[in-house]
């Protein structure tokens, strides 16, 4: 009989329901905190179908202690994977301050509450935005770390918290998962990524356009050093990089260790294109604009510290990721 219980913080977001399902089999109950600020509540339903009467939501701020405390009282978790946090890069820049707030101090918050329940098995939800421009590819987790706008800073505060940490250094075991593009989405068509209001990342956008809610797709640029001029990135199913924290979770051995979560492959904002418009035959109408700013020509995973170490390898083609994508909306 399974008594342990797992919290996720941010559960409801596109990462977080995702690892909801893949736990489902793992705990007594997934209890996730989330203040639904980039959620609806017909998300936890639809997660529900899915997950069923082991998921408990409590709607509510990380930094509302009062819940937090009722939280540990009230269920027996033993680890905690910590999503919540705001992702605009954008708004970062605007209002560094609110990310400071709900980023990195919140988390201070968060991360005293789990010493005091003696909490020892962690999962902090990074970026491989952290790594900032590359030094070289493919991007191990050695690479320097060098923020390009505050959402990065605020990533790279929270590890440097996490690093700092006699308790977490000593006493837990920590991985530290750097994710590089995930897209996909579930393969019920239940769940996938639905940002509330402008969306910032590519795949949410040619949605949009496939849906006809966005006329074309502004490609961001087709003068980078690549083979045909367009950016290239790490893409990976949001299947796979959730299994990847099912394994990162099993992995038990005390001190903090840092994964990149990707496939180490690229493919270009026209590799991605063509490939949803095969896979769906669905037409993507686009045009090219100037660079977005802080963007890079390449970015792609070393994965091997995960394969080597976790077991862990994503091998879920773009294909595949284009045609769930594709499925949750059409089925929405
Ligand atoms: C962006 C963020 C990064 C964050 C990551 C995941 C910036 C500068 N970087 O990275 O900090 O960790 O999302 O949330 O915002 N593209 C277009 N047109 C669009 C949107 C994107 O051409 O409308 C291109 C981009 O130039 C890039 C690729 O698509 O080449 C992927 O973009 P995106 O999904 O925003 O991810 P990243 O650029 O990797």
């Amino acid at each position: 009989m399974r008594t342990e219980s797992i919290l996720l913080t941010g559960g409801l977001g596109f990462i977080g329901s995702h690892t909801a399902v893949a736990l489902k089999n793992h705990f007594k109950q997934i209890v996730i905190i989330d203040d639904l600020s980039n959620s609806v509540m017909n998300n936890y339903y639809r997660l529900k179908s899915l997950v069923g009467d082991c998921l408990i939501l409590y709607k509510a701020d990380i930094a509302s202690q009062n819940v937090i405390d009722k939280i540990f009282l009230s269920h027996n978790i033993k680890a905690v994977i910590h999503y919540a946090g705001l992702k605009a890069v954008g708004e970062s820049i605007i209002f560094p301050a609110k990310y400071y707030y709900k980023n990195v101090y919140s988390t201070k918050l968060l991360f005293e509450v789990l010493k005091k329940n003696k909490i020892t098995n962690l999962i902090f939800s990074s970026s491989a935005t952290v790594y900032g421009k590359p030094l070289y590819l493919a991007i191990d987790e050695s690479h320097p770390v060098k923020a390009i706008n505050p959402y990065g800073q605020n990533k790279i505060d929270i590890e440097q918290m996490i690093f700092n940490d006699p308790y977490f250094q000593e006493q837990c075991s920590v991985k530290i998962l750097r994710y590089f593009n995930p897209i996909g989405a579930h393969p019920s068509g239940l769940i996938g990524d639905d940002p509330k209001g402008i969306p910032n990342n590519i795949m949410p956008i040619i949605l949009k356009v496939a849906t006809q809610e966005h006329q074309e797709l502004k490609i961001f640029g087709n003068d980078y050093q690549t083979h045909d001029g367009t950016g290239i990135r790490d893409y990976i199913h949001i299947m796979d990089l959730v299994e990847g924290h099912v394994k990162a979770l099993d992995y038990n051995k005390k001190g903090i260790i840092v994964f990149n979560l990707g496939t180490g492959k690229g493919f270009s904002v026209l590799d991605l294109i063509n490939t949803f418009q095969e896979v769906n035959k669905v037409k993507i109408p686009y045009s090219f604009v100037e660079r977005r700013s802080g963007d890079v020509d390449m970015v792609f995973a070393n994965p091997d510290r995960a394969k080597t170490t976790l077991g862990f390898e994503a091998l879920r083609s773009l294909q595949s990721m284009c045609f769930d994508a594709w499925n949750f909306v059409k089925k929405k």
